[in-house]
């Protein structure tokens, strides 16, 4: 890691803890400036390791500490970075012991930005970050939010949460056969309309799909993810496909399915829709003893996937409250898929709107496979765990 003199320096200390705390090593080189926010003991405390400030410290561990420690990592991540270090990588300068370092190091390097708003807006620090972008330094936007200077604005540092998840997604991304993968995702429920106020719906709320969307991302996958109504938000980095209704979520994934390598329909899609929508609001009057809704069926999107598939590994949900795995196993063959993700109703935890599911996989060849309840993103693990079987060499 590197630390440079801005008074983010301090949330570094968290950030160290959270790559401890996923097993990683850690060794810390900063600058002079950084030592005026954030002490040697803290630094050294947490990485477990010395810190490596001066090129000509006596207590050096190498003679040519900056190389030997660049052989060492498997990542460079600064933050935070000031406008000076972004300005002295970009500009090839290595004055001191974290730009000499930088400058020696030749993998992937994670900088987080972290000034006052008019410093991060200025033309010459803007250029810089682009020429690094453009080399593959990944840049870590700061965020918009109040300023230890006072002012308002962007420059904040990002959360030591997200830094770390974004590092962390890096290595998964690198480990996983999923790294390039087009897949395509469903989640959420779908509206059908009844009137111009009215619609039909169920009790999805979309946090298994989007779960599922967000895991395969983080293992550096090209996700599309096809939603019915939902209030959740989805990450910026995945492509995102609003639906409203099962005809809507039919023809978006008929069109993106072919270019997929892989499927997942997570999504409750309505089997019934009405019949015709009332191009007014139905009164209560003119139906006082009953109101009778004529529905035909939707098309059964993944059905239909199942049928065009070629190379296409496709995966479906059964939602089940009676006779579960011989209904998923007979859903398997009936919709041609690889694998489906079993949860029941009856087990407590498992379902909608609740953060945990309980899941059993059951693949083509009725190879069952039963997990214990886990909260949604361990769940979403496990299924793209499922998937990158499929994609192993
Ligand atoms: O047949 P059943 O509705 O139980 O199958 C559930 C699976 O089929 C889920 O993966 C769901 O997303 C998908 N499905 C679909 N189109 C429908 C109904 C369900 O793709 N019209």
């Amino acid at each position: 890691m590197g630390i440079t003199g801005g008074i983010a320096a301090y949330k570094a200390a968290f950030l160290i803890r959270l790559f401890k705390k996923a097993d990683a090593q850690v060794k810390v080189v900063c600058t002079q400036h950084a030592l005026e926010f954030i002490t040697r003991v803290t630094l050294e405390s947490l990485s477990e390791n010395r810190l490596y400030d001066a090129v000509f410290a006596e207590q050096n561990d190498y003679t040519t500490e900056h190389v030997a420690l660049t052989d060492w990592g498997d990542v460079f991540v600064v933050a935070p970075a000031t406008a000076n270090i972004i300005g002295k990588l970009a500009g090839g300068i290595a004055d001191d012991a974290l730009s000499t370092s930088l400058l020696a190091f030749n993998r992937q390097v994670f900088m987080a930005p972290a000034m006052n708003c008019k410093m991060y807006e200025h033309f010459a620090v803007q250029k810089n970050l682009a020429f690094l972008k453009s080399q593959g330094v990944h840049i870590i936007s700061p965020a918009e939010g109040f300023l230890a200077c006072g002012y308002e604005g962007r420059g904040r540092m990002e959360e030591p949460e997200t830094i770390f998840a974004i590092v962390d997604a890096y290595f998964a991304a690198e480990e996983s056969p999923l790294k390039g993968k087009k897949i395509l995702v469903t989640a959420g429920p779908t509206h059908e309309s009844i009137d111009p106020v009215r619609y039909i719906g169920n009790h999805s709320t979309g946090k298994m799909g989007y779960a599922i969307a967000s895991e395969l991302l983080r293992r550096g996958a090209n996700v599309t993810l096809v939603s019915g109504p939902s209030n959740l938000s989805a990450h910026d980095m995945i492509d995102f496909v609003p639906v409203k209704t099962a005809q809507e979520m039919f023809d978006a994934c008929m069109s993106i399915f072919p270019e997929t390598d892989a499927t997942i329909m997570a999504a409750a899609v309505a089997d019934y829709t009405p019949e015709t929508i009332s191009k007014h609001k139905i009164k209560k009057e003119q139906n006082e003893d009953a109101l009778q809704l004529m529905l035909k069926p939707t098309p059964d999107i993944l059905r239909q996937l199942g049928k065009i598939k070629q190379k296409q590994v496709l995966g479906g949900f059964a939602l089940e409250t009676d006779n579960e795995e011989d209904n998923a196993i007979r859903k398997i063959k009936s919709k041609n898929l690889d694998f489906i993700v079993l949860n029941s109703l009856r087990d407590a935890g498992a379902g909608f709107s609740v953060e945990t599911n309980k899941i059993t996989i059951i693949d083509n060849k009725h190879q069952i496979t039963r997990y214990p309840l886990k909260n949604k993103t361990e769940v979403a693990a496990d299924i793209a765990d499922t998937l990158e079987k499929y994609f192993s060499p």
